[in-house]
Parts: structure tokens; C-alpha cells; sequence
């Protein structure tokens, strides 16, 4: 087919009213500026839904991520007791649930029984049934965000999640596609409990958008190579500054379709590149940073080139967000998808660089 440019110098010939109307199309199709994998603009993938203004993992977290125009939905997913998927970032339940405040489970506290994990007293969500987790109510689980919407929002299942993005995305006439994370994939595996038919079982339906399932244990997404569609994200984070990927690059290009960096492992602390995209890229693993948050954005030192061009009334989250397309990633895990979604547009039009 022809290019935009050859097909409007073409079509120029039939007269400049037409030329005019090309112009204009050509000014909205500007391909995006940085180095994706595949050329295209990176996608905004809603951490936990729009967990910057709503407690994470709600339906109605999602939902508001969704009207802001992120692409996909993050759901982190645990065991209950009866084996059911739930969404939920941690194990232990106080953080983000009311559970402190119901006395019925009271006795139900107790120390983590997983040795590789932080010891706390708490309550864990595999041993509550689905009913029971029903019975709880979210909370925003951040110091410093919005606690006006506590107590308001049920604790989804993972099948009611994939429900509800397929209706969202009927609705919005666009496709929304879903990025599960298991979470602790060999503890819940040691309890008796396994990802792999659920999971799959679960993602069968689904047909409104994009599918990634991510893990930080490699295992359980080596297992599910060749058994889905769905692409598989290594999740990799520096277990000391200096050290790098904590699973090699050449690994994960054997078994996933992509990596997810911490997002320390791509910008030098003065906004200077550490060249983890470029190699990744070169290895075919497209490049999905988090978490970028407005209320724990990084603030480069030094001048590079991006933070000149910086007005005053950006936030050092914009400022992350420039440098980070800039270096030509795939995706970005935000709890402010608004942002993510905002700068995106800016740097598409041209109005930033
Ligand atoms: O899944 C990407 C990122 O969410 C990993 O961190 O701890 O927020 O699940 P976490
Ligand atoms: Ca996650």
C-alpha cells in the first residue's frame, strides 16, 4: 500500500481542497517518535486499575482507568480458600480490606507461614473462602491518596474482572486488554493450589483486547509456553544498585515475549540511559517499566536533555514519563493511567519531545 505522504501527493493532483484534507490527516498520523519494538505507540497499562485516585483492584479502580483511556487492565492475582482467583497485590489482606474491622475474623490472624516473605501478623487471603472475602470491603491502601472511596468497593474475582472489561470495552468501542500478574506462583504451588489450569481456563473467553500474564517467577511462565496466546512478561527488578536484571536478558528471551523492568533498571539516576531497552529489543522482548506514580515520581539530578525542556508547571512524574517513551518502551505500568495517557498524547503531537 502507499504511504500516507505518496497517497496525498497523489491525490494532490485533484485539487488543493483535497490536498488541504490531507494535510490534515498526515498532521494526525505522525508515527510515534521513539524506538518501540514494533513502531507502535507504547501502551498505558492501569497498575492495580486507577489506583492513584480509587483503592486498587476495584472494579470501579478499573473502570475509572478505563474512562481515562488506559489500554489495559493490571489484575495481581491470589488464591481464596476455596481455590477461586481473586485480585489482590498482597497475600495479607489489612492493607488493602477492612478485614481489621471485623470481628468474626479476629481469630484469623496469624504470622506468614511463607519463609521467603516479610514476617508480619496478619490476615491471608487463602484462608478466607470467596463468601468470606466478600464480606470485606476495599480500602486505599497508599498513605497520602484519596480514603474518600473506603469501605465503598467489593474485592473482584478474576473471572468478574474479564467480564467487566469486555463489557467496558463493548461499550467504549475500543479494544481494553488484560495483563493478570500470579502472584507467589511456587507458595500458593507448595499449599496445593496452581495457576496454570485457572488461569487458562479463565482467559478462554476473552476476547476484548490484548492478553499478557506476568510473573517474577520464571517457572510458572515456562510452564505456559506454547499452552496460550497470551504473551508472557518477565517481571525483573535489581536486587542491588549496579546489578542489573536479577534473570538474565538471554533467559527470558527462551521462554517470554517481553520483560518488565523495574523501572530503576532503564534511567541512571541522572535521567541518563542504562541501555536496558536497546538490548532488550535487540533479544525481540518488548519492554514494560513500573510502577510510575505522581506521588513517588523519581527526580533526576544533573541536565540531561529532557529535563531542560520541562515547563514549570510539569510534575516529575511528566518528566519520568518523556525520558522513559523517549527511550522507546512498550508499555508503561502507571496508577495515574490520566498521566501516562496525557503525556503520551503530548509527545504524539509533537507538543513535547
Ligand atoms: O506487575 C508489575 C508491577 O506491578 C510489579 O510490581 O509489586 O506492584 O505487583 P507490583
Ligand atoms: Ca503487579
Amino acid at each position: 500500500m502507499f504511504s500516507g505522504g505518496l497517497k496525498c501527493a497523489m491525490i494532490a493532483l485533484a485539487g488543493a481542497a483535497m490536498l488541504a484534507a490531507c494535510a490534515k490527516e498526515e498532521a494526525s498520523v505522525t508515527a510515534w517518535p521513539a524506538p518501540t519494538l514494533d513502531g507502535k505507540a507504547p501502551i498505558v497499562i492501569a497498575h492495580r486499575g486507577a489506583s492513584g485516585y480509587r483503592p486498587e483492584h476495584t472494579l470501579e479502580g478499573y473502570g475509572l482507568a478505563i474512562e481515562m483511556g488506559a489500554d489495559v487492565i493490571e489484575p495481581d492475582l491470589v488464591f481464596s480458600k476455596d481455590e477461586v482467583l481473586i485480585v489482590r497485590h498482597d497475600r495479607y489482606l489489612s492493607g488493602s480490606t477492612d478485614v481489621a474491622d471485623h470481628p468474626e475474623f479476629a481469630d484469623r490472624k496469624r504470622a506468614n507461614d511463607d519463609a521467603s516473605d516479610e514476617p508480619r501478623k496478619d490476615w491471608w487471603v487463602e484462608d478466607f473462602t470467596l463468601a468470606e472475602l466478600k464480606t470485606l470491603r476495599a480500602r486505599q491502601a497508599f498513605p497520602g491518596r484519596s480514603k474518600e472511596y473506603d469501605g465503598l468497593y467489593e474485592i473482584p474475582t478474576f473471572a468478574e474482572v474479564l467480564a467487566f472489561v469486555s463489557g467496558e470495552a463493548k461499550k467504549a468501542g475500543r479494544p481494553i486488554g488484560v495483563y493478570p500478574e500470579t502472584k507467589h506462583p511456587g507458595f500458593f504451588a507448595a499449599k496445593g493450589y496452581d495457576f496454570e489450569a485457572p488461569l487458562l481456563d479463565a482467559l478462554k473467553g476473552f476476547s476484548a483486547g490484548p492478553v499478557f500474564i506476568q510473573s517474577f517467577e520464571p517457572e510458572i511462565l515456562t510452564r505456559l509456553k506454547g499452552k496460550t496466546d497470551a504473551k508472557l512478561i518477565q517481571l525483573v527488578f535489581e536486587a542491588s544498585p549496579g546489578a542489573g536484571s536479577n534473570v538474565p536478558l538471554e533467559y527470558i528471551a527462551t521462554y517470554a515475549d517481553g520483560v518488565g523492568p523495574a523501572k530503576e533498571l532503564l534511567l541512571n539516576d541522572d535521567g541518563s540511559d542504562r541501555g536496558f531497552v536497546r538490548e532488550a529489543h535487540e533479544k525481540h522482548l518488548a519492554v514494560h517499566p513500573w510502577t510510575f506514580r505522581k506521588d513517588l515520581a523519581r527526580s533526576f539530578t544533573g541536565a540531561p536533555e529532557h529535563a531542560a525542556k520541562m515547563s514549570a508547571e510539569d510534575g516529575a512524574i511528566d518528566i519520568e514519563l518523556r525520558a522513559t517513551y523517549k527511550l522507546g518502551v512498550d508499555g508503561v505500568f502507571t496508577d495515574f493511567p490520566d498521566i501516562a495517557v496525557r503525556v503520551r498524547s503530548d509527545i504524539e503531537k509533537g507538543v513535547v519531545r
